[in-house]
């Protein structure tokens, strides 16, 4: 499963980009206004961190399909080769990324809060759909189970999309997805985090130094 950011503040992008095996950062217009400066701004200096392999998700603004293609090719054009452009499952969407597809500019089918949604966009040809866990449990279904439903959609169907579910609470969200294989999650900094926020896992390496020095005298194998 890739492991990507939600979230635009550069700062904890390149703390958590050092610190965990990521495979890019996703961002939308919501995530990218926390950041008290222009969004083009932003989003190069995000490029400059992860640097010119690695996935960067950005959401095309405009809610019409001639729109959408016009702010797809600007974004592909802007950010570079493994620059994916969101764009929302609906109607409009589905238009345009069946053009953006002929056209060679990846897409990710995003706002998807059912099953259909999602298989309607990769029909059409996103390389990604992304359903929103948190928010689907909030509506009152389980948004892991959508999610899954959707990997069973895309395998039975052989449509060439990945799976990038997106808005989690938490950490365990994360695993029951990983445990199911599913293509991708795209999580903020405290949730990633949180992933290895545990006492045991800490106090076990302290332990280890500590004993280590009471018999060795220093702190490593080198010293
Ligand atoms: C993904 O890129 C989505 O836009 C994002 O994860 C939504 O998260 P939220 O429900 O926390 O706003």
């Amino acid at each position: 499963m890739k492991l990507l950011i939600d979230d635009a503040h550069v700062d904890e992008i390149k703390r958590i980009f050092e610190e965990y095996p990521i495979d890019g950062v996703t961002t939308n217009p919501s995530i990218l206004s926390k950041v008290n400066q222009n969004p083009v701004t932003t989003l190069k200096q995000i490029r400059e961190i992860i640097g010119p392999d690695s996935l960067l998700f950005v959401q095309a603004v405009p809610t019409d399909t001639e729109g959408m293609i016009r702010d797809a090719r600007a974004i592909y054009q802007a950010f570079g080769k493994q620059t994916i452009v969101k764009i929302p499952a609906v109607p409009a969407g589905f238009r345009a990324i069946r053009e953006l597809k002929k056209e060679g500019v990846p897409t990710c089918g995003t706002v998807v809060y059912t099953p259909l949604q999602a298989y309607l966009a990769a029909k059409a040809g996103a390389s990604y759909v992304a359903p929103y866990v948190n928010r689907i449990d909030n509506m009152g279904y389980d948004g892991i189970q959508v999610t899954m439903e959707i990997q069973d959609i895309l395998d039975n169907n052989a449509l060439d999309t990945e799976v990038l579910a997106a808005s989690f609470k938490n950490c365990q969200q994360v695993l029951a997805l990983a445990q199911y294989g599913v293509g991708g999650a795209t999580a903020a900094p405290n949730v990633i985090d949180a992933m290895v926020n545990n006492r045991a896992i800490d106090g076990a390496v302290d332990d280890f130094v500590k004993d280590f020095e009471k018999v060795a005298g220093g702190k490593t194998m080198a010293d």
